[in-house]
């Protein structure tokens, strides 16, 4: 085995800060397959300077291309975070849903099986294969349930949520029935540098700036818990190193807010960066709108096992952390201009038109 690990989906959100986490003060390489769907930006990846880091085109649920990247590179862990991810496109569209994150997460686990089985025992026992997936695969609680834990059972409630929770128990059949080396990391909503702005804080951030609605669900009462991106990334990075191998680790920040407390902020902060915006105060642009249907609630992690065990805590303070994302997003124009073109306009034209 080399030292060097597969990403799949690292030109995304959290895939692409996790790759530049990693390899800032690693020397360990870097293989990223990514498909670049309307989600996946090289960009994201431009500033990279190691040579321990190589990108290949491709789609995870082509087995020939994994068992032929796995026979070629030989990485000693996959760290799997390449999905269809936004809860609104699977109500309207789940069929790549299904496609990437069921079908894609078989694809993966059957060639890393057969890679991993072929390995020499020596390195079989090092080998991990790391699934990344959410906290919504839990369902929805109430106002005064006790937040999710490991071993909540599973209730999705969303195409998207249904089709990870599938992935999460191939992953860990996997482990059960072949012995494959498996950790699994649930976690809470991420915001950060580079997310794409169909999710609630940068479409928020940059309809605010242009003097567009912002456009809350139904009440604006539904509850997240917000977890800084780089946060996220080093628990990853924690659950592979030392997680124990067929084990779940939940992550998350302890920072619950509702929608329009994060908007509300979101808004203060332009007033003070922005004060020659079209619309200031920002907030009267807020708008309510039709809900999500089968909207969850609320979500909350318990993440006592990732604290005691890895001793993982998060660093960034929510305050602190929405300020760098909202100043990120105003000092990045070139990128939101380069992935905020024709598909993401036909997107946000199609759904927002059918949320009035
Ligand atoms: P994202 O949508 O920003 O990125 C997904 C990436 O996967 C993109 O680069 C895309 O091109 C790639 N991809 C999609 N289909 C592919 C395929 N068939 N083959 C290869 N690559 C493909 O997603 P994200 O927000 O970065 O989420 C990453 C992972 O983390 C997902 O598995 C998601 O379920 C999970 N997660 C996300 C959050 C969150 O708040 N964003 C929270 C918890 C867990
Ligand atoms: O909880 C983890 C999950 O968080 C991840 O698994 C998903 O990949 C990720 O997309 C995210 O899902 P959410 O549905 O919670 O995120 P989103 O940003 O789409 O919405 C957050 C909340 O804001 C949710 O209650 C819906 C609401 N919302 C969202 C948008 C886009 C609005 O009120 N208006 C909007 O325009």
């Amino acid at each position: 085995m080399e030292d060097l690990i597969l990403v799949t989906g690292g030109a995304g959100f959290i895939g692409s800060n996790f790759i530049l986490q990693w390899l800032a003060p690693e020397s360990t390489g870097v293989l990223n397959l990514d498909k670049l769907t309307y989600a996946g930006n090289l960009s994201n990846l431009e500033s990279i300077q190691s040579n321990q880091y190589r990108f290949e085109g491709g789609d995870i649920v082509d087995r020939g291309l994994v068992c032929a990247l796995l026979t070629r590179e030989k990485p000693r862990a996959i760290v799997h975070f390449a999905a269809e991810s936004h809860v609104d496109r699977s109500i309207h569209g789940p069929d790549d849903f299904i496609r990437t994150n069921v079908n894609g997460t078989f694809s993966l686990l059957e060639e890393a099986r057969a890679y991993w089985s072929a390995l020499p025992e020596s390195d079989r026992a090092l080998f991990r294969f790391l699934h990344v997936s959410t906290d919504e695969v839990y369902g929805s609680l109430g106002p005064s349930d006790p937040p999710f834990s490991e071993t909540t059972p599973y209730a999705p409630n969303s195409p998207y949520s249904a089709s990870k929770a599938a992935s999460d128990h191939l992953v860990r059949a996997y482990h059960h029935t072949y012995g494959l080396p498996v950790l699994t990391t649930n976690c809470s909503n991420n915001y950060g540098p580079f997310q794409f702005p169909e999710k609630l804080i940068p479409l928020m951030i940059l309809n605010a700036c242009q003097g567009k609605s912002l456009p809350v669900y139904g009440d604006g009462k539904n509850v997240r818990d917000w977890l800084y991106v780089e946060d996220h990334c080093r628990a990853i990075r924690k659950v592979l190193a030392r997680g124990r191998v067929g084990e779940t680790y939940n992550i998350g920040a302890r920072s619950e807010k509702n929608n329009l407390e994060i908007v509300g902020a979101i808004c203060q902060l332009l007033d003070g960066l922005r004060p020659a915006d079209p619309v200031v105060p920002h907030n009267q642009l807020i708008t309510f709108v039709k809900d999500r249907p089968g909207h969850d609630r609320r979500y909350a992690m318990d993440t006592r096992k990732i604290e005691r065990e890895l001793d993982w805590h998060p660093q960034e303070s929510f305050a602190s952390g929405l300020e760098k994302t909202v100043r990120w997003y105003l000092e990045h124009e070139d990128w939101v201009r380069s992935v905020t073109s024709g598909s993401y306009r036909q997107w946000m034209a199609k759904h927002y038109a059918s949320e009035r």
